[in-house]
């Protein structure tokens, strides 16, 4: 399709910038991918910017002299037109080459065509197919690897379309055949979003759900680690008191909780008063989380499986440190045997990123460590991250630089976006500009899953959402009905 015409304007064309009018007809955007000939091949670019010019109205003398009636004396419109600004991708060959020469005045520039723009981002039959390339009728598929050839951040503002632009990742990854490898999924949920997979039938038989409350760490085989990272107050001593007296235990029983390690350091003669009394009601607070029983729920080893999603969904956990004692726990149970190779390759989706691997430092921050840890060696042994965060600025510098492939959706607070930059080298400050200016469902990917800035307006998710939110009326409504409900209930009970 014939977009326009090459004109000169400025400095331009040059190598990385061209101008063209576009004819009346054409349906120009910002952002549409345009390719023209050159005498090194085929160029192609990106419309930058669209700019309207009328040369009647250039002069606000003319337009004093006639005030309103200029309309009535010259055909205005006629001179009305759209001035493109490209910014220039590079020479098409079997990779793309930065242009030695620029493209010709008067040259015609038509819409970039998809098989040339297939080749451009290196698009893979096989791979993920989460929308389509902004403004153009393509398919975006991107090859597995290349996106998950490291971690991957998906940041934009609160409401912007990131947990839904997640789910159609995981669709994706769940929908893949044998032939394709199946990589396992695992989701740290804080608001309950993912639950729909394990209530559609289209997914039910790929997710496993498993709610906050049937949560649990089993003692009998947790390592000392855990103990220190959980109790972060103990002294050496008071530490080493516990282990000792939970290495006596593990020699004894087979199975035992916190109230038997209590017992055991009631009964203890060794151990000072002075340690119980710092141990018992550490140990009593660690217990009152209702986190810690005798085996692992979910069982480790079943965590992740190859095609499969297993969503953690914590929402109602209310206590802050319990939510990140079980991200830090399974994520690192999950990483160590990743580590022995004894579960399969995985990724980990984890929601809320900020506020697992926050910037600033804090005994309580027990999911930090390890997620840190997955961004420095995870690429290693495909154990892969995917940080989903409304607030990079409050996400730990060292996890967010470990990614490679960012997706940005909107995002406007000049915080994050300074942020961002300083993270990503390829964010130029046009592309911070477009960040802010992009729609709901609307996302650019950079880094290493694709050569340049992609913008994919993200498709409609397949998965159909259990429960839909119920507006503040309705649910107002509700709980009256149900109260009378119950009042009328315990009339006729007593009543009869
Ligand atoms: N690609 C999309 N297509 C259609 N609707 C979308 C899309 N992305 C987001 N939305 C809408 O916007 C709402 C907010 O998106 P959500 O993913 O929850 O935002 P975030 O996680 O960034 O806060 C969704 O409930 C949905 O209605
Ligand atoms: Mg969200």
């Amino acid at each position: 399709m014939e977009l326009g015409t090459v004109v000169c304007k400025d400095e331009t064309p040059n190598t990385t910038i061209f101008y063209f009018v576009a004819t009346k007809e054409s349906k120009v955007k910002r952002g549409l991918f345009v390719q023209t000939k050159t005498r090194e091949g085929l160029l192609v670019g990106r419309i930058e910017e669209i700019t309207k010019t009328n040369r009647y109205f250039m002069q606000p003398e003319t337009i004093s002299n006639y005030e309103t009636d200029i309309n009535l004396h010259f055909p205005t419109d006629r001179w009305e037109f759209l001035l493109c600004k490209v910014y220039c991708l590079g020479i098409l060959d079997e990779r793309v080459r930065k242009a030695n020469y620029p493209v010709s005045p008067g040259e015609a520039v038509k819409l970039a065509e998809n098989k040339n723009l297939e080749k451009l981002f290196k698009f893979d039959e096989q791979g993920l197919k989460i929308g389509n390339v902004s403004g153009h009728a393509l398919e975006v598929k991107l090859n597995l690897n290349r996106l998950f050839q490291k971690h991957i951040a998906i940041l934009s503002l609160s409401g912007a379309g990131k947990s839904y632009a997640t789910a159609v990742l995981v669709e994706e990854l769940l929908n893949r055949t044998d032939e394709q490898g199946k990589v396992g999924v695992i989701i740290i949920d804080p608001h309950g979003e993912y639950s729909s997979f394990a209530y559609d039938e289209n997914f039910s038989q790929k997710a496993n759900l498993i709610k906050g409350r049937d949560i649990r760490i089993g003692i009998p085989h947790l390592s000392s680690y855990y103990y220190r990272l959980f109790l972060p107050n103990l002294s050496f001593a008071q530490e080493r008191d516990l282990i000792k007296i939970i290495e006596e235990l593990k020699k004894t029983e087979d199975v035992f909780g916190i109230k038997e390690i209590i017992q055991k350091i009631e009964e203890s003669e060794r151990i000072k008063q002075a340690t119980k009394d710092v141990l018992i009601p550490n140990l009593y607070s660690l217990n009152s989380l209702r986190l810690f029983g005798y085996y692992d729920i979910p069982s480790v080893n079943t965590i992740i499986l190859p095609g499969q999603a297993s969503i953690l969904d914590i929402s109602e956990i209310t206590n802050d440190k319990k939510k990140k004692m079980v991200a830090a726990y399974f994520l690192r149970e999950l990483f160590n045997k990743r580590v022995k190779r004894k579960i399969p390759p995985f990724i980990a989706f984890i929601e809320e990123a900020h506020n697992f691997a926050p910037e600033g430092s804090s005994k309580e921050n027990f999911s930090k460590n390890i997620i840190k840890k997955i961004a420095r060696e995870g690429r290693k042994f495909n154990a892969l991250l995917c940080l989903i965060s409304q607030r990079p600025v409050h996400l730990c510098t060292t996890s967010l630089s470990q990614c490679n492939t960012f997706m940005f959706l909107k995002i406007t607070n000049p915080y994050d976006l300074k942020h961002i930059s300083e993270s990503s080298e390829g964010i130029t400050s046009e592309l911070q500009r477009q960040i802010t200016s992009l729609d709901v469902g609307e996302a650019v990917l950079v880094g290493e899953a694709s050569s340049f800035p992609l913008f994919v307006k993200i498709r409609e998710k397949k998965v159909i959402d259990a429960e839909t939110n119920k507006s503040l009326e309705d649910e107002c409504i509700e709980f009256l009905e149900k109260k009378e409900n119950r009042k009328k209930d315990a009339r006729d009970l007593m009543g009869g």
